[in-house]
């Protein structure tokens, strides 16, 4: 009975007043974009729990939904539900004001003081940036209540255009997944989504005007198999939003203080619109969706009256769905074939009378005609044009605002022409290259390399600009082309983190910024990524190993690096590491055979762990001369023959030296007088790369290293058909005393006949010489 009652009460208690313990966590403001300013306050701050509220002025609706959004994003950071109350009075609160006299329409102050954190914004959006920090000062999730440190933060952005573009048309992503990428949008900052809507793979919103566009227009019939354009894997993709579901999505958007601007690409990327509309082209189709990628001829006919009543149609049915000021009209990648054999495109030159100059042919000019001819229906309902930058090539409509891509010129250009430009050049904003150099272990990108470090060093404004043409570079996006991504999974992944390094060029200024500090901060916003459930490149976390010969030392040495300075822990016994394993401290000497492995942790939990195996003998670690003609491409210091290590089966790793045309001849120092009895030259060979196996081995010894005396000699048959693989050579022979070992391995100089390269000379690839 007694034991009852005891349980009793202790139930009571939980559902009473969830009573059940609650751990503590430190909040900090080293959040992503970091503020201008945090000013520490003395005294106490503020601690956040169950208890707090999150006051709104009362019939301030734009702030009690932002203290709705608030109350949802801390529910399962601190696992409870804040009540949301417009008694800004209130005890214990969080409250939200949109009264900061301010010139930056975007700007907050956040004061932590006892009993109150106080978010003021220049306007309800700038509020909801201070939100924005106070969740992400957050550094973790759990059932805990959250000591805020008493500060005053006062911070405002630099770009007013901070954007980030999805392409649904290559692969269609459903609308919760649209949602869910403008939270993550909001959880950077960001306040433009560049929703990228129509393609020659699909168009992707219905009209009511042209219904076929998406009843034959936004299906294919397949989808090209990987890069192979030739390929197609027949199964049918189609999916389109409906009209419902875009103002849902403007909704959604706008209450998290996001523009969607919606892109109709035009002239060109349109064969969804002409699969559905064939009168629309040039030939008169017969088109199809196309189920591979790449630029097609096919674009809508610029000489039919027909098209531009479409435009027009189709502008207006977007600007009664789209509240925001700008509307992208596309204009990228639009050939000219079809126009330049096209009687009505020609005629329609004709009529409005345009010729060839040196700046832009005849029909560059009549693609500007289409684009201010959009320009003037949106112009019709108070809208602007975006374009991408081929949309200059023949003279810019008036007002246009430019988006560049292909490079920074054409943006730089249009802002000192005195027209508005965005910037989302391919080499610092296209989210859809690799972002990792492990291509094996990367999902498929579309090519290039974009490491999230580039991504935040771009500075948009080049030193040279005056202020006047500083202010028409509006901001920066990233752009998202999805034709290699089918997941959703897979977007959130080339998305993240290189947002993170794009909000800091979206909102600091460039004094502010600096990598390794952004590195320190963004384990914290990557747990708002594992709170939000949203999938990202891990890579960022793993450790940097370098196994490296110290010729001076005789020793070889392990150096261990991460991005943030997280501590690493390490062994040598090829035990998996743990938090107990030794702390890496300094470079690890490694005198004796190992199997070193190493882990960085972070909140108890390991990285990737980096294995090498070292296999001292006695050639490692010591002096070592190399002759032959090393080829530039794979020239690694000749140290890589000696540090005990062995390369992998692929020859571009950096720990392969590629000696062409020539024979490998390597001199080592064994530093005193010392018996050998055998070499091992460990090489790869991959006949179809002209990497053939040594055509001979040679092992030469010296006291003096001048005179030496060859003890073994050998000669290897050639391969008789294409080979891939390892290959160790190892000569013994009667252990001699040696203070010089000098290894010559002989390259195939002319290549059998049955390969394609016959006659001329191969290479040899060598990682490893050991000694015993
Ligand atoms: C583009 O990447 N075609 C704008
Ligand atoms: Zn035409």
């Amino acid at each position: 009975m007694k034991q009852f009652l005891a349980f009793a009460a202790g139930s009571l208690c939980l559902l009473l007043t969830g009573c059940s313990k609650r751990s503590m966590v430190e909040a900090s403001y080293n959040v992503i974009p970091l503020p201008k300013s945090v000013t520490a306050g003395t005294g106490e701050g503020f601690t956040l729990t169950p208890a707090t509220v999150l006051a709104y002025p009362a019939g301030n609706d734009t702030l009690r939904r932002n203290a709705e959004l608030m109350a949802e994003y801390l529910k399962p950071l601190i696992e409870a539900d804040i009540k949301v109350t417009d008694d800004t009075a209130s005890k214990d609160a969080i409250v939200l004001l949109s009264n900061l006299k301010a010139e930056n329409p975007e700007a907050y102050t956040v004061n932590v003081a006892p009993g109150r954190i106080t978010v003021n914004g220049a306007t309800a959006a700038g509020n909801f940036y201070g939100l924005q920090t106070v969740r992400k000062a957050i550094p973790s999730a759990g059932k805990h209540n959250v000591t805020f440190p008493a500060a005053e933060i006062s911070d405002f952005p630099r770009f007013p255009y901070r954007g980030c573009h999805l392409d649904v048309a290559r692969h269609f992503f459903p609308i919760d997944s649209v949602k869910m990428f403008i939270d993550l949008i909001a959880l950077h900052n960001g306040n433009r989504f560049h929703w990228h809507l129509t393609e020659d793979q699909g168009w992707r919103l219905e009209s009511k005007k042209y219904p076929k566009l998406t009843e034959i227009g936004s299906k294919r019939s397949g989808t090209c198999i990987g890069h192979d354009f030739s390929t197609n894997d027949s199964v049918p993709y189609g999916g389109f939003y409906t009209q419902d579901e875009a103002r849902e999505i403007v909704k959604y958007a706008a209450e998290r203080h996001i523009t969607v601007i919606p892109e109709i690409d035009l002239p060109g990327h349109m064969l969804g619109a002409l699969a559905s509309y064939p009168e629309m082209g040039c030939t008169g189709g017969p088109y199809e969706v196309w189920t591979r990628w790449g630029v097609s001829d096919d674009v809508l006919c610029a000489g039919n009256d027909t098209t531009y009543t479409f435009i027009a149609d189709i502008l207006n049915e977007l600007a009664d769905i789209f509240p925001s000021e700008y509307i992208h009209i596309g204009g990228d990648e639009s050939p000219k074939v079809r126009w330049e054999a096209c009687p009505k495109c020609q005629a329609k030159i004709s009529e409005l009378g345009l010729k060839s100059d040196d700046h832009s042919t005849k029909e560059q000019k009549l693609q500007t005609h289409v684009m201010s001819f959009a320009s003037d229906v949106l112009a019709k309902r108070g809208r602007k044009i975006i374009g991408w930058e081929e949309m200059m090539e023949g003279g810019l409509p008036e007002g246009a605002s430019v988006m560049a891509w292909l490079g920074e010129g054409s943006g730089l250009k249009a802002a000192k022409m005195g027209h508005d430009a965005i910037m989302t050049p391919l080499q610092y904003c296209y989210f859809d290259y690799y972002q990792a150099l492990d291509k094996e272990n990367e999902p498929d990108a579309i090519g290039g390399y974009l490491p999230i470090q580039n991504v935040y060093n771009y500075e948009p404004i080049p030193a040279s600009f005056t202020p006047e043409e500083a202010a028409h570079i509006k901001g920066v996006q990233s752009n998202l082309w999805t034709e290699y991504i089918p997941t959703f999974s897979q977007a959130l992944y080339m998305e993240l983190p290189r947002l993170a390094a794009l909000c800091e060029v979206q909102w600091l200024d460039p004094s502010q910024k600096d990598f390794s500090n952004f590195s320190r901060r963004l384990p914290q916003l990557i747990n708002h990524y594992e709170v939000l459930g949203a999938n990202y490149a891990k890579h960022v976390f793993n450790v940097t190993g370098k196994i490296a010969a110290d010729t001076t030392a005789h020793v070889v040495k392990a150096t261990y690096t991460t991005l943030d300075d997280a501590p690493v822990h390490y062994t040598l016994d090829g035990t998996d590491p743990t938090e107990q394993s030794p702390l890496y401290k300094e470079p690890v000497s490694i005198t004796e055979k190992a199997v070193i492995k190493a882990a960085a942790f972070r909140n108890g939990k390991p990285s990737k762990i980096v294995t090498d195996t070292v296999v001292p003998s006695l050639s490692t670690a010591r002096p070592i001369k190399i002759e032959g003609n090393v080829h530039p491409k794979y020239n690694a210091p000749a140290e890589v023959l000696v540090d005990g290590i062995a390369g992998p089966a692929t020859f571009n790793t950096g720990s392969w030296i590629g000696f062409y045309q020539s024979p490998m001849v390597a001199t080592i120092d064994l530093g005193t007088p010392t018996k050998v009895s055998s070499v091992t030259a460990h090489t790869m060979f991959e006949t179809g790369s002209w990497i053939f196996p040594a055509e001979s081995m040679t092992v030469a010894v010296s006291a003096d290293g001048k005179t030496f005396t060859e003890v073994a000699a050998q000669k290897y048959p050639l391969p008789t058909a294409h080979e891939s693989g390892l290959r160790n050579f190892t000569l013994t022979f009667l252990g001699v005393e040696a203070r010089y070992v000098k290894v010559t391995l002989g390259c195939v100089m002319a290549m059998p006949d049955w390969h394609p390269g016959k006659g001329a000379p191969s290479f040899v690839f060598v990682d490893e010489l050991t000694i015993n």
